[in-house]
């Protein structure tokens, strides 16, 4: 099977630029790029006037699958991927039963690839059932295929336990995905600690809950040299001292939530719960510090947390109502055109961002156009708007922050081994 793909304005993985040619594909494969490509026997896909991006990798989703169905499940959850340009995503363990087995592993795994849809990679829980208190069998979950380890939405409280975690899995090859949160710190907050908690007389989450995380787990990166990745960074202090153990040679990596990117504690003034997720919006100063950590490099990856919830525990009042928001489909555009459009970030990076660097964080051969590559594509066009509203998402849950924003950067084609996984 053949698909030629025309006059696309095609960003080419060797130049890191954007050039106006065509795109062969053969069966799965990037067989050939260049300029007035013809192939007799190829499906002619016209392209003009749209930007062919290598297909998005979001390596942070929650697909509430097994055991919360009614907020998202493999299927709707791949559906909402493909339709915001992905081809890849990482699933999260934070399931019922938790993804801390191979049993559980391998129902995700096999559920998933009897899709035509986005690729699914599954991350594996650190410790047994999230708890924090005995480690899982990381050896097993790696012959099952988990490309990561994490606890996420949960974070290991105990030092010992966290070491030996992270001594564990240094004897694979994998990230293992921190989410930094101290619950003596964060304990019953809502919102960012400050301001904001003050303002609606609700408790807080302050900033140094997570930054006293981050600085153990560069700790044990470096006396372990593992890899670690911090999930969804969010204060300023935590860029800086990612930002300072990378030039110490500490073997890190970070991520940025397109909300932490977009949004500050004031979308909170409002006790609107598509607003509250963990960790929470923070300042403005956090939001321009994750910015030029983008810029700089301290962040590596832009991952959604995609974390739906259904209606009903949202229309709950705030201090009950579930944290996180849903991410899939507003993220590129979301992006394009509050970061890029307005010149405060390069599509090229915003790119890489969100494709090469969590390939490569992964340890997936994926995220690049170039001859010989995997054919995972996202085709989008930047000069289309369209409101984002509840009848566009895909995704069961309506969770997010972007509700009624409209936004540039629409997603046309999306292509996962070379079959069109959507079409707008
Ligand atoms: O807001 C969040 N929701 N943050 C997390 O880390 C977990 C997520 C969830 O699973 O709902
Ligand atoms: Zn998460």
């Amino acid at each position: 099977m053949k698909k030629l793909l025309k006059n696309g304005n095609v960003f080419v993985s060797k130049n890191k630029k954007f050039e106006i040619c065509d795109i062969l594909l053969e069966d799965d494969k990037i067989k050939e790029i260049g300029k007035e490509l013809s192939d007799s026997e190829a499906e002619t896909i016209d392209c003009n006037g749209y930007h062919i991006l290598p297909g998005l990798i979001d390596m942070h989703v929650h697909l509430r699958d097994p055991g919360y169905t009614a907020k998202e499940d493999i299927i709707s959850g791949a559906k909402a991927a493909a339709k915001g340009g992905f081809s890849s995503i990482c699933c999260m363990p934070n399931t019922n039963p938790v993804l801390d087995n191979t049993s559980a592993i391998n129902y995700v795994t096999r559920k998933a690839g009897d899709l035509d849809k986005t690729r699914i990679f599954v991350i594996g829980a650190m410790s047994k059932g999230l708890e924090g208190k005995e480690i899982a069998n990381i050896g097993s979950m790696v012959n099952a295929g988990v490309i990561g380890i994490s606890d996420d939405g949960n974070c290991i409280q105990n030092t010992k336990v966290a070491l030996n975690v992270v001594r564990y899995a240094s004897t694979y090859d994998l990230p293992i995905i921190v989410h930094a949160e101290d619950y003596t710190l964060s304990g019953e907050g809502q919102v960012n600690y400050g301001k904001m908690s003050t303002k609606l007389g609700v408790k807080g989450i302050p900033s140094l809950s997570e930054e006293i995380i981050v600085s153990r787990e560069i700790m044990l990166a470096n006396v372990t040299n593992s890899h670690i990745h911090f999930s969804h960074v969010s204060t300023h202090r935590a860029v800086e001292l990612i930002r300072r153990a990378k030039a110490d040679g500490v073997n890190i990596t970070a991520e940025v939530t397109p909300h932490h990117l977009l949004l500050t504690e004031e979308e909170c003034a409002e006790f609107d719960t598509n607003k509250k997720m963990k960790p929470p919006l923070r300042t403005e100063k956090d939001r321009q510090a994750l910015i030029s950590g983008l810029q700089d490099g301290t962040i590596d990856v832009i991952a959604t947390d995609h974390a739906p919830h259904t209606d009903y525990e949202k229309e709950l009042e705030f201090l009950k109502a579930p944290f996180g928001v849903i991410g899939l489909e507003s993220a590129f555009p979301a992006l394009y055109t509050n970061l890029v459009k307005n010149g405060e970030f390069q599509l090229e990076e915003l790119v890489a961002k969100m494709s090469e660097n969590p390939a490569q964080i992964i340890k997936q051969d994926l995220g690049l156009i170039a001859e010989g590559k995997t054919a995972d594509l996202a085709v989008v066009n930047l000069d289309e708007s369209f409101l984002f509203s509840e009848n566009y998402i895909a995704s069961k849950s309506h969770n997010s922050p972007f509700l009624g924003k409209t936004f540039f950067g629409k997603p046309k084609f999306t292509l996962c081994k070379g079959k069109i996984i959507w079409q707008d």
